[in-house]
This record gives C-alpha cells, sequence and structure tokens, in this order.
C-alpha cells in the first residue's frame, strides 16, 4: 500500500524546488509570485504591424515550451484513462468526472473556501471569491482609496470600481467583505458587466445569467451591472465595450481598480487556450485602459504566455504600470494554467490626457470577435526588448510550466498508485486530509487577522446567510469530510 501523505509531501518539496531555483519571492502566503522588470513608459504610438516583422530568436523557446506543457497534459489525460479502462466494469463511471474528483482532492488547498466560508461566514464565498481576498490583502494599495493621485475621486476616502467577466460575482463579494470588515471608513462605488446569452455552448455561467438561474447577487444589484449596447453584455463586441467604457466613467469617473476575471473553457483542447483567450484579454485590457485614474490597479486572469500576441500585451501592461506581478494564488488550482497580472500605479498610456485619449480610440478598433487579429501584433513605439522578453517573460513562462508540469505528473502518480479507486482507497487518507485542514487553517491565519470580525448582515451584498450549494456539499462528502451545516445550509437545486 502506498502513502498517500508521502506522495503528497514529495508534491509539496518538488514544487519548493522549483520556486527556490527560479527565486521567485513570495507575498502573504502566495509563493507562487514573479514580479515583472519595469519598463519605461515610451512617448511614441503602439501600432499594429504585420507579425512577420518583429518575432525574435527567443520565439523558438517559448514554442518549445508550449509543446512540452501541452504534450505533459495529454499524456496525462491519456495514461489515466487507460488506468482508468483497466478497471473492473462495476467501477467504471465517467471519466471525466472521476479525474475531476481525483484533481479537486489532490489540490494542497482545495479546503480553503469551505474553511473560510464555515469560520468568516462569508457571503458567495467560492474559489474566486477567495483568490480576489487575497490578493487584495497581499497588495492592499488595490483598495487604498489613496492609490488614485489627483483624477476622478476628490474625497480619498472614496473607493471607485469596475468589474469585468464577473458573473457569478465572487469577486465583488470579497471585496465587499474586505470594506465592510476592515476599512468601514470608505464609501465604495461599484459597477460590473459579464456576459449574457443563451447561445454559448460552452460558458454555463452565461447561461445561468440569461435564464436568471443562480444570478442572485444580478438580481439583487441590478444597476450596477452593465450589459453594453446589444444586451449580451460581450467584450468581444467594440460597441459594447465603448458603451460599457462611457457608462463608467459617467457614473463613476475615472476609478482606482480594474478586475477581469474572464475565461473560456479549453480543457479539452489545452493547446487552443492561449489563442483562445487572447481576444478576451486583449478587450478586458482596453477597458481597463480607458477607465483607470493615474495611479490605480488592475487585476487581470491570464493563462500561458508562450505567443507572440501576449507577450506584446504583457509589454503593454508592463509599460503603463509601475509595478506589475504575475501571481498564482493557492485558492486557484495548482494544475491549471491561470495566473493574475497584479498592475499597480497606471502611469496612462502616453505622457497627455489628449495622447491618450488618440492612442485608446486607435486600441478599440482592435476589439474583435475571435480570432484575434490574424497575422498583427500590436507593437511599441521602438523595438521590442529582447532582454526583457529573455529574462523576464520567458523566465516566468519557465517556472509556471515547471511548476504546473510537476503538479500534474504527480496528479497522475497518484492516480495510478489507487487513487482511480477514490483517494480513501488509501489507508493513510485521513491522515493526508488532516494535513491539508492543517494547510488551509495556516493560510486562513495569514489572510485574517485576530480582529476581522464576522460580516454582519446589514453590509451583505444579499442580505441574507450564505448557503452550501447541493453540489459542494456532495463534494465535501466525496472527500470523506463531516458536512458542518452551522450558519450554512444545503440549497436544493430545484
Ligand atoms: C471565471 S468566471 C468569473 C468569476 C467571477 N470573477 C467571480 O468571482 O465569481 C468568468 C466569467 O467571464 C464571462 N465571460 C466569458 N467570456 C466573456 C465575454 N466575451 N464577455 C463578457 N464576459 C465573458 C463568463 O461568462 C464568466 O461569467
Amino acid at each position: 500500500m502506498h502513502s498517500l501523505v508521502r506522495l503528497f509531501e514529495e508534491q509539496q518539496e518538488s514544487m519548493e524546488k522549483i520556486l527556490s531555483k527560479f527565486g521567485a519571492t513570495g507575498v502573504s502566503g502566495i509563493s507562487k509570485v514573479w514580479r515583472m522588470k519595469h519598463v519605461p513608459r515610451e512617448d511614441g504610438r503602439w501600432q499594429w504591424r504585420s507579425k512577420g516583422t518583429c518575432e525574435g530568436k527567443a520565439q523558438a523557446k517559448f514554442d518549445k515550451l508550449n509543446e512540452e506543457l501541452v504534450e505533459c497534459k495529454w499524456k496525462i489525460r491519456r495514461e489515466a484513462l487507460k488506468r482508468y479502462e483497466e478497471l473492473p466494469q462495476a467501477q467504471q463511471g465517467d471519466f471525466q468526472s472521476a479525474w475531476h474528483r481525483h484533481t479537486t482532492s489532490m489540490d494542497p488547498y482545495g479546503l480553503l473556501v469551505n474553511t473560510i466560508r464555515d469560520q468568516y461566514d462569508a457571503e458567495m464565498c467560492s474559489h474566486a471569491w477567495v483568490k480576489m481576498f487575497h490578493i487584495s490583502t497581499a497588495y492592499p494599495e488595490l483598495i487604498s482609496p489613496s492609490n488614485v493621485a489627483v483624477e476622478g475621486t476628490s474625497n480619498s476616502r472614496q473607493l471607485s470600481s469596475l468589474h469585468v467577466c464577473e458573473a457569478p460575482g465572487g469577486f465583488i463579494a470579497a471585496l465587499n467583505h474586505l470594506l465592510k470588515t476592515r476599512h468601514k471608513d470608505v464609501t465604495w462605488s461599484w459597477r460590473a458587466n459579464t456576459l449574457r446569452s443563451e447561445e454559448e455552448e460552452q460558458d454555463p455561467i452565461a447561461k445561468k445569467v440569461a435564464r436568471g438561474e443562480d444570478a442572485d447577487l444580478i438580481d439583487h444589484t441590478q444597476e450596477h451591472w452593465d450589459f453594453g449596447a446589444d444586451g449580451t453584455g460581450n467584450v468581444l463586441n467594440k460597441d459594447n465595450v465603448r458603451l460599457i467604457r462611457e457608462r463608467t466613467l459617467s457614473t463613476l469617473g475615472r476609478v482606482n481598480l480594474v478586475t477581469a476575471d474572464g475565461s473560456i473553457d479549453c480543457s479539452t483542447r489545452p493547446e487552443a487556450q492561449e489563442q483562445e483567450v487572447l481576444g478576451l484579454i486583449y478587450s478586458e485590457i482596453v477597458l481597463a485602459l480607458g477607465v483607470l485614474a493615474r495611479g490605480g490597479g488592475f487585476v487581470i486572469k491570464l493563462f500561458t504566455f508562450y505567443k507572440p500576441e501576449t507577450h506584446c500585451l504583457l509589454l503593454l501592461l508592463c509599460s503603463c504600470f509601475a509595478e506589475v506581478s504575475l501571481v498564482k494564488p493557492p485558492a486557484s488550482k495548482q494544475g491549471n494554467s491561470e495566473v493574475y497580472a497584479v498592475c499597480r500605479g497606471f502611469r496612462g498610456l502616453q505622457q497627455g490626457q489628449e495622447e491618450d485619449e488618440d492612442q485608446l480610440q486607435e486600441l478599440m478598433e482592435g476589439v474583435c470577435p475571435s480570432p484575434f487579429p490574424p497575422d498583427k501584433l500590436l507593437l511599441p513605439p521602438s523595438c521590442f526588448p529582447a532582454e526583457w522578453m529573455e529574462d523576464v517573460v520567458y523566465r516566468a513562462s519557465e517556472m509556471f510550466s515547471a511548476l504546473q508540469m510537476a503538479v500534474v505528473s504527480s496528479n497522475v502518480k497518484v492516480w495510478d498508485c489507487g487513487g482511480c479507486y477514490g483517494l480513501d482507497a488509501f489507508k493513510d487518507y485521513r491522515l493526508y486530509n488532516r494535513r491539508r485542514t492543517r494547510l488551509a487553517d495556516a493560510l486562513c491565519k495569514r489572510m485574517f487577522s485576530r480582529q476581522d470580525q464576522r460580516l454582519v448582515k446589514r453590509d451583505r451584498l444579499l442580505g441574507k446567510r450564505s448557503e452550501r450549494s447541493e453540489e459542494e456539499a456532495t463534494t465535501q462528502q466525496l472527500l470523506g469530510l463531516p458536512i458542518k451545516f452551522g450558519s450554512s445550509k444545503v440549497r436544493r437545486r430545484t
């Protein structure tokens, strides 16, 4: 019988080795952090130019990294599936959900959400909630009203924010919790956007929003939500982006903070992920640059950065913000490619306001439904900084790929050692879960302080206590953990 605790420890050790090899510096319990080197902002315009003109020598190295990661993900899937098919018929069910359950149970911080919900009675607590809460506590300047120097807000205790691609609204609920429990004197105004469409086959959240299912926050706070010119909220539509920008500026003025958490489900085709999300990331960046006040902050979800198009967008962020860090919070599933760019100290696109607006109008023209501008790259006024590509972007890509490959390899190892029957097949399963509970508790202590209060009823966005969904309760049962109802109740889906 293999020891699950031992296999788990091996996974942790290999990740620590990778982090120390790359010299990553952690922040407030977030160990996977890569600080991007400062890039001076140049005067002169960013322009669309044909691709061939600028692909550097480094590109071949990025392509190789990409191939390795995709091959690793496919190999893992093939091996796991093969093993699953060998199981006696009675053990077999749906491979996709068995693998999902397995990776969820293997996630070192998989118990974080329940721990926080139970201890702090957090409203709408989800993985997204915890990611936003953690990032905002690790980088407090993001939510400090004083991050904005002159524009927009005259009263320094006012905070305004725009949340792009935001259903079901965990980021907003996390900020509400943080502001109402720690910064009671701050007056917070916010707006949000998200996709609302019945036609999105691969986006169950957009469908639910369109049908009004599980859309409690949107129902309760309708006047805050903007679905753009065509009512779908799709930020790949230029008219929607223009109108959302206009309405944000007219209601809130320039804002202190923008968050953008858009994603597209590419779990069955990992090789396509970076290309497919490019257009979405581009639109989110353009919207943020169009509404942020100088000094403001921006948190945007990215995935891999192997393609020249993504490098250009990273460079754009680094030249518009004083500080940019790539961050993978513990609440983000360790085996996926998601990372957040945490950008602080917005410096504008250009030196002056007028030039800024001209440049922004040009960038708006690039917003388009997929595929993102074929054969074109958005390039800076002077040539691409080769050193920055090598030392900063390539090293970051190497580090995040190595971490991800370590996790997926270890997931399959545990699966092969018997995890395909469910982790409770291991003799030391309870001990392993105690380890994960301790990890979640320790991280909670770093994110919350002793003085932190629970969120009182009048400060809740929904005005009622959190409920645990039936799906979460089932997961809890599958993990072999007691379902503590306490303040939470199981909500039956009708
Ligand atoms: C990961 S979820 C966001 C979770 C959210 N931050 C939270 O805390 O609950 C991604 C969201 O992006 C939305 N989205 C995807 N494509 C979009 C698009 N083209 N325009 C607007 N929203 C989009 C999805 O419908 C989904 O609601």
